[in-house]
C-alpha cells in the first residue's frame, strides 16, 4: 500500500484513538445526572443468581427492559448464574460503560460492599433490587415487604394448622430477604409456639436458592420423622421439592405447604390442593417502578421513599416498597389470572374445574 493511501488510514486510527480517549475521560469525569441532551439514560443492571432455573427473574428482566424502552432509557444487562465473583466482575465491567445508574440484584447481600463503594466513588448511584446489599450506603432499595411475606406464611399455616408440628425451610443464608421473611414468620407463629400449640420439628437454612439442596435437606428430615403437619418453604422451588418428597411418601395432601413467587408449577399445586398458598409478588409493579426510580435518580429527581431501612452501613436507606399477596385456590382468579401473571389455561391445566365440566 503506497504512503499516500496509508495517510487516510492513519488519520482514521488517530481520530478513533482521540475519540476513545475523550469518551474514557468523559466517562471518568462525567458525574451522573448530567446527561447530554440527546443521549438516553444508561441503566446498568447486574443480576447474579444461584441457578438460571428460578422462573421469576426472567419476568423481572422482561418487564424491566420493556419499561426502560417505554421511558427511552438504555439497559446494559449483565446476568449470570455464577454467584458472587461473577457478579463483582459484571459490576466492574458496567462501571466502565458510561452508565448513569446501577441496579443490582445481589447474589450475596453481604459480599458486594467493595464493588458498590467503587460505584459510589465514581458518583454512580446504586439501587439494590429486590434484595438489600449490606454494609455500604446504596442510593435506594426497592423490593417487596419481605417481613410481610413471612407474616403471610405464618397466617396461612396457623389458620390451616393451628396446632401441629412445623418444619421451617428458610431460603439462602446469603440473601438478606431470607432473614426478613423468617422474622415475619416467627412473629406470627411465636404465640402458638409459646402456648405449646405449635412445635417446630426442625428449622433449616439453605446455602443457596437451590431446589436440589432443598430436596436433599428436606429428605434428610423426612428420613428422621414424617410426623409433620406444616412446612414453611422459603420459595416455591423449595415448596415444590417438599411436595415431591411428600408425594413419594403418600403424604402430600396431609401436610400444609407454603412458598413464594407464584411460580407456575406452584399455582398448579395450589389449585390441585397440594400447596396451601404461594405469596404472589407482582413483578410488573416492582420492575416497572425500579426503572422509573432509576431514571428519576439519574435525573436527580428521586421521589420520596415509602420508608427508610438500614443495612449496617451507618446510613438510612430510602426504601421503595411493594406489597405481596397471599394466593390460595379460592382467590387465584382475582390475583394471578386477573394480572395475567399466568394464564388460566396454564394454571388449571392439570385439573378440570367444575364450570369446565359443566361446559362439556
Ligand atoms: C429472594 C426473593 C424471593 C425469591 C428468591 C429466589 O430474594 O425475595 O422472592 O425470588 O429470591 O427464588
Amino acid at each position: 500500500m503506497n504512503r499516500f493511501r496509508l495517510g487516510p488510514v492513519i488519520m482514521l486510527l488517530l481520530v478513533g484513538f482521540i475519540v476513545s480517549c475523550a469518551e474514557e475521560s468523559d466517562n471518568r469525569d462525567r458525574p451522573s445526572g448530567e446527561m447530554n441532551a440527546d443521549s438516553p439514560i444508561r441503566i446498568g443492571f447486574s443480576i447474579a443468581t444461584d441457578t438460571f432455573i428460578i422462573e421469576r427473574w426472567n419476568k423481572d428482566i422482561k418487564v424491566f427492559n420493556s419499561a426502560a424502552t417505554e421511558l427511552g432509557a438504555d439497559v446494559l444487562l449483565q446476568m449470570s448464574a455464577g454467584g458472587t465473583q461473577a457478579q463483582i466482575e459484571q459490576i466492574r465491567y458496567l462501571l466502565t460503560q458510561e452508565i448513569d445508574v446501577l441496579v443490582v440484584l445481589p447474589h450475596d447481600t453481604d459480599m458486594l460492599a467493595g464493588v458498590v463503594r467503587a460505584a459510589n466513588d465514581r458518583d454512580i448511584p446504586v439501587i439494590s433490587y429486590d434484595r438489600l446489599i449490606q454494609g455500604v450506603p446504596v442510593r435506594a432499595f426497592i423490593s417487596f415487604d419481605n417481613e410481610e411475606v413471612g407474616r403471610l406464611f405464618g397466617k396461612a399455616l396457623t389458620e390451616a394448622v393451628p396446632e401441629g408440628r412445623y418444619l421451617i425451610v428458610n431460603g439462602s443464608i446469603r440473601d438478606n430477604n431470607s432473614y426478613r421473611v423468617n422474622s415475619g414468620l416467627h412473629e406470627v407463629i411465636q404465640p402458638y409456639v409459646e402456648r405449646g400449640d405449635i412445635e417446630i420439628v426442625e428449622e433449616i437454612w439453605l446455602e443457596a436458592w437451590s431446589s436440589d439442596e432443598a430436596r436433599e435437606r428436606i429428605g434428610e428430615v423426612l428420613e428422621r420423622t414424617t410426623d409433620i403437619d406444616a412446612i414453611s418453604a422459603g420459595n416455591d422451588q423449595i415448596a415444590n421439592a417438599a411436595i415431591q418428597l411428600l408425594s413419594e411418601r403418600r403424604m402430600a395432601e396431609e401436610v400444609a405447604v407454603v412458598g413464594q413467587d407464584a411460580d407456575l408449577l406452584s399455582t398448579q399445586r395450589v389449585v390441585e390442593g397440594l400447596q396451601l398458598m404461594t405469596v404472589y409478588k407482582p413483578i410488573h409493579k416492582l420492575a416497572t417502578r425500579a426503572v422509573e426510580l432509576a431514571v428519576a435518580i439519574a435525573e436527580d429527581e428521586a421521589p420520596e421513599p415509602d420508608r427508610y431501612t438500614t443495612n449496617d452501613s451507618g446510613v438510612e436507606i430510602p426504601f421503595y416498597v411493594e406489597e405481596p399477596q397471599a394466593v390460595f385456590s379460592w382467590n387465584m382468579d382475582d390475583t394471578i389470572i386477573r394480572d395475567g401473571f399466568h394464564s388460566a389455561e396454564d394454571v388449571y391445566r392439570t385439573i378440570r374445574r367444575e364450570d369446565d365440566t359443566a361446559q362439556n
